[in-house]
């Protein structure tokens, strides 16, 4: 095999996604201990907000810190190459998490074992889901009281709408959790409470029904696992990759994060059946992570960590060929040339300049204010990739600025905080006053407080009455009715920044009156269609 094709075959690139709280960021943790990437737990920051800090968005300043640093968390198990992108968990932030998910091959969706699926898990897997995504669940934090794996696996296949198989079962739970049962390779390992034991200790049970298995966990125990086994055989599809690979079937594990118990099953399984680098679909054609010519895209932008310097790392996936330092690309939206002499690859907790990547990497770009999320590279085809769309916002309001002699720095500010898809900016037909639509209230405090420290900019807001914005897309432009709409609807009709029109309804019901009137003109809740 050729050497570019082993180093693509040997990439998993993957988030983790989860309900703040459920275990994401131990998880991490113990992940990156297996592959040796760090020497003590806790070396991983949590990108949560932590309740009861001094202010919400001074911890999102601590927080966009941290970040920079969680963005890509890459290592080697096994001669695997692993990249771990970060998610944010508060729902505030849901969109960067949604945008991070097109950079993904997989997903691990971890579920805390009491409080079971959770609102942002549903809002996450869905989209997953949507893009048939391959993914795992994790049910986390086995140590404690929780919901039988039996109801807990039913209440993954209906709230979240999937097929799932259990590769691992718990042998008893929180006082008296004994360990697990690995189906996939068919062993024992036994919890001993101690996160440090040697984790390559489980006992090796090819026939269920031997004597040991009663030894190691005693009688009852033993009985007990061999009917949910069985049972659990009955009622379960077997694995099955290329259900998996294709998002119909998903393989569910379990254990305790937090001691480091069932987390090496996961990660084994992990390696032999997650899928190296997927094709990705562009504008003109479906592109292979196998194809000569480079290709990339723009998922994160990671603005000003140093407000005297206007710098900013942008963020891009390799979908194709190889990333080469100093070499030539076209960035495709502004066709343009550009080179890039130190491109970032990025290791457990640091990043360092690099010559090569292949598919599956992430690199940092430094970036002057050329990118913005959504953006692609290439040797020079005329491809862009889709998949990044924005979404109808869920809050709006005003922007006005409180600062006559400092109008330019505003705007500046509010389009690279746009490009980084803090929030989105729509302008007002009827007399170009500006909107800004953020997916989480907080966003409006971020904004402000970042318009001030790093543009030296201030801002004031005011209140707006819209429900939804929908992007608007006729039949026939040209049609009487087109232009009807767009004549009594003229008050409520904005431009996004890409330009397409946007209609905002004030409400549900003046919403599916519009609908109704205008059968020919179709109302979509997210930009791309
Ligand atoms: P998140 O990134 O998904 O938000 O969750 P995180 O890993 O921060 O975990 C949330 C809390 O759950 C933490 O406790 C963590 O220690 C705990 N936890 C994670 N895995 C397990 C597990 O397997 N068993 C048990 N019992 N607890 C687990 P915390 O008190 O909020 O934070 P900390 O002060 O312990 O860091």
């Amino acid at each position: 095999m050729k050497q570019y094709q082993k180093e693509i075959n040997k990439r998993r690139t993957f988030g983790i996604i989860s309900h703040p709280d459920a275990g994401k960021t131990t998880l991490t943790e113990k992940l990156l201990l297996f592959g040796g990437a760090i020497q003590e737990a806790g070396a991983v920051k949590s990108n949560k907000i932590k309740k009861g800090a001094t202010s919400d968005f001074m911890e999102i300043e601590r927080q966009r810190g941290i970040s920079v640093a969680t963005s890509v968390l890459a290592f080697e198990y096994r001669d695997i190459k692993i990249n771990i992108l970060d998610t944010p968990g508060h729902k505030d932030f849901a969109e960067d998490t949604f945008r991070t998910l097109t950079a993904v091959d997989s997903v691990i969706v971890v579920i805390d074992v009491a409080k079971g699926v959770e609102e942002q898990t549903e809002k996450l897997v869905e989209v997953c889901r949507m893009r048939n995504i391959p993914m795992i669940v994790f049910i986390n934090k086995l140590d404690r009281e929780g919901k039988d794996a039996f109801e807990l696996l039913d209440e993954i296949e209906q709230k979240l709408n999937l097929t799932v198989t259990p590769l691992s079962f718990p042998i008893g739970m929180g006082y008296d959790f004994k360990g697990i049962y690995n189906i996939w390779e068919k062993n024992v390992n036994l919890f001993t409470g101690d996160p440090r034991k040697d984790i390559e200790e489980t006992v090796e049970i090819s026939d269920l029904n031997s004597e040991e298995l009663d030894d190691l966990i005693g009688e009852k125990a033993a009985d007990t696992l061999r009917e949910e086994l069985e049972l659990a055989q009955g009622v379960y599809p077997e694995f099955d990759r290329e259900a998996y690979l294709e998002g119909r079937l998903q393989p569910v594990f379990f254990g305790s994060a937090l001691n480091n118990f069932g987390v090496r099953e996961l990660l084994d399984c992990f390696i032999s059946i997650a899928p190296p680098p997927r094709p990705k679909e562009s504008d003109t054609r479906v592109v292979k992570p196998d194809e000569k010519e480079f290709t990339g895209f723009v998922f994160k932008i990671h603005a000003n960590m140093d407000p005297k310097h206007r710098d900013r790392l942008a963020f891009i996936k390799i979908v194709s060929g190889k990333f080469e330092r100093n070499k030539n690309y076209l960035h495709v939206r502004n066709n343009k040339n550009m080179k890039f002499s130190s491109p970032n690859a990025f290791f457990a907790e640091k990043k360092e300049v690099v010559d090569v990547s292949y598919p599956g990497d992430i690199v940092g770009l430094h970036d002057t204010g050329n990118f913005k999320i959504g953006d692609t590279l290439t040797e020079g085809e005329n491809l862009m990739y889709k998949g990044i769309p924005s979404f109808s916002p869920e809050h709006f309001r005003y922007i006005n600025n409180a600062d006559p002699m400092k109008s330019k720095q505003l705007e500046k500010g509010v389009d690279q905080l746009m490009d980084e898809g803090v929030a989105q900016l729509f302008v007002l037909e009827l007399n170009g006053r500006k909107i800004i639509g953020t997916v989480g209230a907080l966003q409006f405090e971020v904004i402000q407080y970042r318009l001030e420290h790093e543009y030296g900019a201030k801002c004031t807001y005011e209140n707006l009455n819209v429900h939804k914005a929908t992007w608007v897309e006729p039949e026939d432009p040209k049609s009487e009715e087109f232009q009807d709409f767009k004549r009594v609807k003229a008050k409520f009709l904005a431009k996004d920044k890409s330009g397409q029109l946007v209609f905002l309804a004030d409400s549900q019901f003046s919403l599916q009156m519009t609908q109704q009137k205008y059968p020919s003109i179709k109302f979509h809740f997210t930009s791309e269609f």
